[in-house]
């Protein structure tokens, strides 16, 4: 079936110029001007509106087992929210349970995508072991198609965290195979420290508990460290969720020595700070690393419009009110995590773009190519190629949008931007050239989406297009 999407203005990384595009097979075919349509081509009129490359979150934990719940987004409706916010593709996680194969992991997690997602969708490899036949392990991962491989600094009671020498020894493979691992960088013995002495009043603290018990430096100081492992070993490491200043400082010092060291941040640790845990319903608010303090905030924005952060995700993992009300007044009970990814779209370009802080080529370039780069994807999507799978938006910049979880797909009975004004909303997402939203609804067909296999060596050479 051919799609034809007429009279729009094309948007890239690198490029903004009005032109049709042609979809023959879910592909992009051709883009130019004045094609005649053959006859049973849908004409999609996209006059005064964007055509940009569908985002994509690398970053989701759809149906997640955490913290005695699971996150209430699965494949089905996680992807559908995706798609109406303008996402096609997501990459979530497959993490191996502690003396299981890391296949299995994969091999489990795909069982649970496959026939819900409703856009196409990737996974990192969580390792939780290190032993000599990992770094074999790790080339096999790459071979299938997974070559970025999930550590957690933290998370000792789920059995997750890595200790700095599985950290060390896995950045080394690294170097070897091309996988990346993307690091969950925190400070496990301070933070620990700090959550056990705040704990002692937190009846009194409440939420704020959270805030005070992780402060900056819990993350800075991980992030340092592992910056360190990836310069001594010639790895390759990306620093997932980072949400405080003084770590974009370290990732902008560990990049100008030539360290492969990359970040993504996500649009709470942008858009929010830690005031929100003094709210009445500031547990809601509670994900990990926490929302930080607003210098945090202005340094982040700072790296991304100068690059020293490269791209944006979500780091989706919902909890609705029942669920974050398991938390019965003691922070370190809340379960860990925020929605996200139906919004990172348009969050990103009403106060990226619509503020003037970056162009709209480098709001592509966050939250489509440069994603895309670095996880492998590249130029399949990402970009608007010919041969490049149709998986784009068309984005209404003046279409009006105040954000209500009732409004929204996502499965939560709260928003952390609830009362919210957009401008700027997807008008319709294609997914390999299917209609998938319209307006925010989800209009596509459940299970269609498939697995993508990605490429290793995934980076970013001009790291920052103005
Ligand atoms: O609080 C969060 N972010 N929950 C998901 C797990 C993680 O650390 O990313
Ligand atoms: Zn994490
Ligand atoms: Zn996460």
């Amino acid at each position: 079936m051919s799609t034809i999407i007429k009279g729009g203005t094309l948007v890239t990384e690198s490029d903004s110029f009005k032109a049709d595009v042609v979809i023959n097979g879910g592909i992009i075919a051709a883009i130019g001007r004045n094609f005649t349509p053959d006859p049973g081509t849908e004409v999609v009129d996209a006059r005064g509106k964007f055509v940009m490359p569908g985002g994509i979150d690398a970053h989701v934990h759809f149906q997640l087992p955490f913290c005695g719940t699971v996150s209430s987004d699965d494949f089905e409706n996680g992807t559908k929210a995706a798609a109406c916010g303008g996402v096609t593709t997501i990459i979530d996680y497959a993490i191996q349970v502690k003396g299981r194969p890391v296949m299995e992991a994969v091999e489990n997690r795909r069982a649970e995508a496959e026939g819900k997602v409703c856009i196409d969708y990737s996974l990192h490899a969580g390792m939780t072991d290190w032993n000599e036949k990992s770094p074999r392990d790790m080339e096999r991962l790459v071979e299938y198609g997974i070559p970025t491989i999930k550590m957690f600094m933290i998370y000792k009671a789920q059995g997750w965290m890595a200790d700095d020498y599985m950290l060390y020894s896995a950045l080394e493979e690294t170097a070897k195979c091309g996988a990346m691992i993307e690091l969950h960088a925190e400070s496990v013995f301070v933070m620990e420290g700090l959550i056990e002495r705040y704990h002692k009043d937190y009846r009194r603290l409440g939420a704020w508990g959270h805030a005070l018990s992780r402060p900056s430096f819990v993350e800075e100081e991980a992030v340092q460290r592992a910056i360190k492992w990836a310069e001594v070993t010639g790895g390759r490491v990306y620093i997932v969720h980072m949400s405080a200043g003084a770590s974009a400082n370290a990732v902008k010092a560990g990049q100008e020595r030539g360290v492969n060291v990359y970040a993504e941040t996500c649009p709470q640790y942008l858009l929010l700070d830690e005031s929100v845990f003094k709210r009445k319903d500031g547990h809601l608010y509670a994900t990990c690393p926490q929302i930080k303090k607003k210098e945090d905030s202005a340094r982040l924005w700072q790296g991304v419009i100068n690059g020293d952060v490269s791209l944006i995700t979500t780091d989706t993992c919902t909890f609705n009110k029942k669920q974050k009300a398991r938390w019965g007044g003691d922070f370190t009970k809340i379960p860990y995590g925020l929605p996200g990814v139906e919004n990172m779209v348009p969050l990103m370009y009403t106060y990226g773009v619509g503020k003037k802080r970056f162009s709209l080529n480098r709001f592509v370039q966050l939250v489509s190519a440069n994603p895309a780069r670095l996880h492998g994807l590249y130029p399949r999507k990402g970009t608007l190629n010919i041969g490049s799978d149709a998986d784009l938006v068309v984005f209404d910049p003046g279409s009006k949008f105040t954000i209500r979880p009732g409004r929204l797909q996502t499965n939560c009975d709260w928003s952390p931007y609830d009362g919210w004004k957009l401008t700027g909303y997807p008008a319709m997402t294609f997914s390999r050239g299917r209609l998938v939203a319209r307006s925010g609804k989800f209009v596509g067909t459940v299970g269609a989406g498939k697995f993508v296999a990605r490429a290793p060596w995934g980076s970013i050479e001009g790291r920052i297009k103005r």
